[in-house]
């Protein structure tokens, strides 16, 4: 696996997996590391995703989501590396108007960060016509969860552990939206999670491989 720990910790990952740390900017590097390991697929994961963020920062989450993406294609192509498996977004949806929400529904990104995401699947689909690539995008919701105690998600920008830190501090936590129609007000949101997430992802690189 490749990840530059802007936000990943290493020590969650297993011993016997190899970790190359590096920015996938690096299109060169990236080379290296598939040519070192004969890498035949890619499950891009890597991304900046807070929606808030991406509206101060716009132009940081295109070139971390967007010129990032086209630097891990690039090493692809010239490497012929034809699977690849992305993690997008709901965002890509915004505010969907059928629930539950179908593939089909229209795109409508609401945020810096979902027209990222959104772009990335265009450049994914561009690249199919243009050169030859097997990809799925999976488009999810928030997740939620953790495959085992040691990998609780401790992390400030996700939705759970921030209402975990206002209860362990007596505070309630601070949910936004009072107008929706539902018993207090609040919005409902949906949650996959990141197990079933895991295994979603596994069956979409066996799909890219054909199996
Ligand atoms: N968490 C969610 O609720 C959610 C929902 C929908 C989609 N997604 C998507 O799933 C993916 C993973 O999300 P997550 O919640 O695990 O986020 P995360 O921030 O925990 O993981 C992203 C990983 O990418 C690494 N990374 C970031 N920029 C990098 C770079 N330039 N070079 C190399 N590595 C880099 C980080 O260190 C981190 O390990 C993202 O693409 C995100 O857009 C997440």
């Amino acid at each position: 696996m490749c990840d530059d720990f802007s936000a990943g910790l290493r020590s969650r990952i297993p011993e016997d997996v190899p970790i190359v740390e590096g920015d996938i900017a690096d299109t060169t590097a990236l080379r290296g590391t598939f040519n070192t390991f004969g890498v035949t697929g890619v499950v891009h994961l890597s991304a900046k995703k807070a929606t808030s963020e991406s509206v101060d920062l716009p132009l940081h989450y295109y070139k971390e989501n967007v010129t990032g993406l086209q630097s891990v294609f690039g090493a692809m192509v010239i490497s012929s590396i034809d699977n690849f498996v992305y993690s997008s977004s709901a965002a890509v949806y915004g505010t969907p108007q059928s629930n539950p929400v179908k593939e089909s529904e229209a795109f409508n990104p609401e945020s810096p960060y979902g027209e990222t995401k959104f772009v990335g699947e265009w450049l994914a689909k561009d690249l199919a016509t243009s050169d030859a690539l097997n990809w799925i995008a999976l488009r999810y919701f928030n997740v939620a969860g953790a495959g085992s105690d040691d990998l609780g998600d401790n992390r400030v920008n996700n939705l759970i552990p921030m209402v975990f830190q206002a209860i362990e501090i007596g505070r309630r936590p601070r949910i936004f939206g009072a107008d929706y129609p539902t018993l207090d007000g609040t919005c409902i949101r949906d949650y996959i999670h990141v197990v079933d997430l895991a295994e979603a992802h596994v069956a979409a690189v066996k799909k890219c491989e054909g199996g």
